[in-house]
């Protein structure tokens, strides 16, 4: 739907573009007209005018095209550029007039369909993605000359239409689906191996059963908690442009969160140093799941015995006005640097095996980032591997 409404906008600027081409030939034309109507002293007069008219009008016009978001080019018989608007400037840069089209787009099958339109002044559209320096998605236009920016028949229009935001967009919902498909379906088949198995041949075989139970329980668990976090997290993106406005106490929250983990944090020389109150604007049961999440990784991605500390302090203007930073400091086994920039990417596991025996989905970050973002807070994460991870958490004062 998307896709057809940009195809639409962009058929309409050609158009734009088609009739300035036309006001060029009718102005060529309105010129032999003043030859046939009027006296031999006056057509020089009257030629200027018309010339002035269309420096004007195409002045005007190239005003619009400097105005639109999409990239137009103009290339000539060389293919060395001889006209681009200021998006295309933004894109590419300013000095690239004259230059060989190939220097900023490298993809043979556009070179090839230039010289198409050269030769056969036929209109051409095609996809253009580029991988370097990073993903780029561009539906482009191709036609021919002239035009009034260009007046040279041997020229070919380049409209290219940035369509990177919404292919990322797809291809981000389909791997999505992927993923979620593929995290279900493994604990759900190995369930029905299991009931297979103790409704089959196994049907008499207590031993079996008593085995296998428990394993088709965890199993079912995973299921259950994949759901819950999946919710969660559309839940939360509905509403990431509302931020929240109750007057929460980060004391209260954080003691709370120690006691949801105090079965676990007994394995763990585990320190809660906030005494003071923190009030911040905030949702009281969404900052408890932001900083369970947190230091439900601290206590599965670390060894038992080692160090996890909880401080709250004032902020260093990370947020707009005066702040709180919360820090959640772990002595675990950290997380490799060029990993860092990924840890809150849904789905996203260092070491996946590892992670999945610990019951992890890789969701718990993306929700805490979410949930962060509509609290208009700021999230740092500092890791070293061996040595350890610290999450602080920036919020602005109530
Ligand atoms: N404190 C930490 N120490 C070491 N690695 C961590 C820590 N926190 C997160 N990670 C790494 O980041 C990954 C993503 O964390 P995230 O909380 O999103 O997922 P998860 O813990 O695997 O699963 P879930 O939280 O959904 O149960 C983890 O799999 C782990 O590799
Ligand atoms: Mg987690």
């Amino acid at each position: 739907m998307e896709l057809l409404f940009y195809t639409l906008a962009g058929l309409i600027v050609i158009v734009v573009i088609a009739v300035s081409r036309k006001s060029i030939v009718a102005g060529m034309d309105a010129r032999s007209d003043v030859k046939r109507d009027n006296k031999p002293g006056d057509i020089k007069e009257e030629v200027e005018d018309i010339t002035n008219e269309n420096i004007e009008k195409t002045n005007e016009q190239v005003k619009i095209i400097n105005q639109i978001d999409d990239l137009i080019l103009i290339v000539d018989k060389f293919k060395n550029i001889k006209f681009f608007n200021n998006s295309a400037k933004k894109k590419f840069g300013e000095n690239n007039l004259n230059k060989h089209v190939a220097t900023l787009l490298r993809v043979p099958d556009l070179l090839q369909n230039i010289d198409l339109v050269l030769s056969k002044k036929e209109t051409i559209t095609m996809d253009l993605e580029l991988s370097s320096p990073s993903f780029q998605f561009f539906k482009v236009h191709l036609f021919s000359g002239p035009t009034s920016f260009v007046d040279d028949p041997d020229t070919v229009i380049l409209f290219l239409k940035d369509l990177t935001d919404i292919i990322k967009a797809q291809r981000f919902k389909s791997d999505f689906v992927a993923n979620v498909s593929h995290e279900l379906k493994t604990p759900l088949v190995s369930i029905k191996g299991f009931l297979e198995t103790i409704s089959g041949h196994a049907k008499d075989d207590l031993e079996a059963q008593k085995k296998f139970i428990p394993i088709m329980l965890e199993q079912a668990d995973r299921m259950e908690s994949l759901i819950k976090d999946l919710l969660s997290l559309s839940r939360i993106e509905l509403q990431e442009h509302i931020q929240p406005q109750d007057k929460v106490n980060l004391k209260e929250i954080l003691s709370n969160v120690e006691d949801i983990h105090q079965k676990n944090l007994k394995s763990f020389e585990f320190k809660n140093n906030i005494k003071d109150d923190f009030f911040i604007k905030g949702d009281y049961e969404k900052l408890i799941e932001v900083f369970s999440n947190i230091i439900d990784n601290s206590i599965k991605y670390s060894e038992k015995n080692k160090k996890i500390e909880i401080n709250c302090g004032q902020g260093n203007g990370k947020v707009i006005g005066d702040s709180y930073i919360v820090s959640i400091k772990d002595n675990g086994i950290g997380i490799p640097t060029e990993q860092l920039p990924r840890i809150t990417e849904r789905f996203f596991r260092v070491d996946a095996a590892k992670s999945k025996k610990v019951g992890g989905t890789g969701l718990g970050m993306a929700i805490v980032k979410h949930i962060v973002n509509q609290h208009r807070g700021e999230l740092e994460i500092k890791s070293e591997p061996q040595n350890g991870t610290e999450i602080k958490v920036h919020f602005s004062k109530f």
